[in-house]
């Protein structure tokens, strides 16, 4: 009897999960886009890059040397350089990181032979030659096509060090250290468009209160200048510097606060036009343990729960902002976010080297789709990092390469740099796994600086295909293009001997009377032209 009663209640489970899972499969989602009102614009440093020097992340995946057989341009790997070009990379925020904290810049210039061994004690304790240094950094900008994001060293740094490096890579005058930078290869100036006042400073850069940085934030505002001609003055534009002052950690909102409360009664003497957010997804919380690989159904939905706490971050750091900032004058800017696993098995454990799956790139379509959102207030973020390190873009191994799913994201949104948001609703019922609850469906639209219009949809969920219908108010739908990303289990990867297993696929939408239909397959990102 008892057995009996055991038999119909798991058969009424089985029975109560199928029609729940028939259901998510049948349920059509509706996205309603409306052309007549125009959102913010997308800044393209929404999409920008951070490579720290921690563990392959510089020495090996961007830097091998003049004399390396690994094809390089003056020591820069050209693979990695031809990936990132497509990517249209926007920003690179170095040297750190908490490699920032400890970074004397005089150790990375000048000719190699003579540059110091010094020690990297944050990331493994191991040596770091200072072969990618200042020259290095704007080489690689330059092969890549990006603008410079120099994150200075408050935590073990002085003021007047700061200010030497900045007269050094911008000033056009015959200073000393102009000269000094002419002599090692480069007489113009640098254009360095953002500086980062410190990093992390509530952590690995001091431990400082949030009243102490602030302190310390105004000296570097004040002191750290750019020289640089075209970035000064009033046909500077956009030009012109914009610095950075940290802020938000995980959840933590004392710096933001106290950022702001000191800007709206700022004298004339300093300024900021931005201030960070650092926000990390690590399931089930410090130290980040969970297997990079090898995962279910389970904790795929708890990472994207993890993830979405990027959501009310944002909006309360911005709440805190708007108090101060109504007219939104100070950017916020997330220049460190991604997935944080546990570090492959076999890797030295501080060099932070995890495999990237298809879920990373739900990750990041959820994450760059919250952002744009946002994109009054958020303008500019850096996933964590380029090459390597935690969720990166691209992954080496000796002279092989291997691009990652959250690569193909990347590349898949680059019409969005840029782009005019348009407001997007998606009404569609959640995803549920046991008592987790998610959003099954998440999209964004925008016009592209070309007038055209994109449309990027994902379906989080991981079992069930979503049949979406796209009703775009001020449209009639001739034609709908893209491409897919999706692959046969949440954690497929791309590896040195499978690369191609998870890539982008062209893809088509359904259009009948002018109206467009999708059907997407279970996790699975698509990005579409709809003409
Ligand atoms: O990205 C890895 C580390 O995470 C950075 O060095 C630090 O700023 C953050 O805690």
């Amino acid at each position: 009897m008892k057995f009996e009663f055991a038999r119909r209640i798991a058969a009424a489970a089985a029975a109560a999960a199928m029609a729940t899972s028939q259901a998510g499969a049948a349920a059509p989602v509706t996205i309603s886009a409306d052309l007549s009102h125009p959102g913010p614009k997308i800044s393209r440093q929404i999409f920008g890059q951070f490579a720290e020097h921690l563990g392959t992340g510089i020495y090996g995946g961007i830097w091998v040397g003049r004399d390396s057989p690994i094809p390089n341009v003056r020591g820069i790997r050209s693979d990695v350089v031809g990936a990132l070009r497509a990517l249209h990379v926007p920003n690179v925020r170095w040297p750190g990181g908490c490699f920032g904290d400890n970074y004397h810049w005089r150790d990375g210039i000048g000719p190699q032979a003579k540059r110091p061994a010094t020690l990297n004690p944050d990331w493994g304790g191991v040596i770091e030659t200072n072969a990618f240094g200042t020259e290095e950094y704007f080489d690689l900008l330059s092969q890549i096509g990006a603008e410079a994001f120099i994150s200075e060293n408050i935590g073990s740094g002085t003021v007047k060090e700061a200010a030497d490096w900045f007269e050094y890579m911008t000033s056009d005058q015959p200073t000393t250290l102009a000269k000094e930078r002419a002599a090692n290869g480069h007489p113009e100036p640098y254009k360095v468009k953002y500086l980062g006042l410190g990093n992390e400073n509530w952590g690995c850069g001091g431990a400082m209160s949030a009243d102490h940085y602030v302190e310390e934030m105004k000296l570097y505002a004040r002191y750290t200048r750019n020289y640089n001609p075209a970035q000064n003055g009033d046909h500077a534009g956009d030009n012109a510097m914009k610095r950075i002052a940290v802020g938000w950690d995980s959840g933590d909102s004392d710096y933001t606060e106290a950022v702001m409360k000191a800007w709206k009664s700022k004298v004339w003497s300093w300024d900021i036009e931005g201030v960070s957010l650092h926000g990390y997804t690590v399931e089930e919380g410090w130290p980040p343990h969970k297997p990079s690989i090898g995962f279910g159904n389970v904790d795929y939905a708890k990472n994207l729960q993890a993830t979405l706490k990027m959501e009310s971050w944002v909006t309360r750091a911005s709440g805190i902002m708007d108090r101060y900032d109504p007219d939104k004058k100070v950017a916020l800017f997330v220049d460190e976010w991604g997935d944080w696993w546990a570090p492959n098995p076999g890797s030295n454990p501080g060099f932070l080297q995890q495999q990237n799956t298809m879920l990373d790139a739900i990750v990041a379509s959820l994450n760059l789709n919250i952002f744009m959102r946002h994109a009054d207030r958020v303008r500019g973020a850096n996933i964590a990092q380029m090459v390597n390190v935690l969720q990166a873009m691209i992954l080496i191994d000796g002279p092989r390469m291997v691009l990652t799913p959250t690569y193909h994201v990347y590349r898949m949104y680059v019409p969005f740099q840029d782009a005019t948001l348009v407001p997007l609703k998606v009404d569609a019922s959640p995803y549920v796994e046991g008592d987790i609850s998610l959003p099954r469906v998440d999209a964004v639209a925008a016009r592209d600086t070309a007038g055209r219009l994109w449309i990027a949809v994902t379906n989080t969920d991981p079992t069930n295909p979503a049949t979406i219908r796209a009703a775009i108010e001020g449209k009639s739908v001739a034609a709908a293009y893209g491409e897919l990303l999706t692959a046969s289990a949440v954690d497929s990867h791309n590896s040195f001997d499978h690369p191609e297993a998870v890539k982008p696929v062209p893809y088509r939408g359904r259009v009948s009377n002018h109206e467009l239909s999708l059907d997407l397959p279970p996790r699975s990102i698509a990005v579409l032209q709809v003409q």
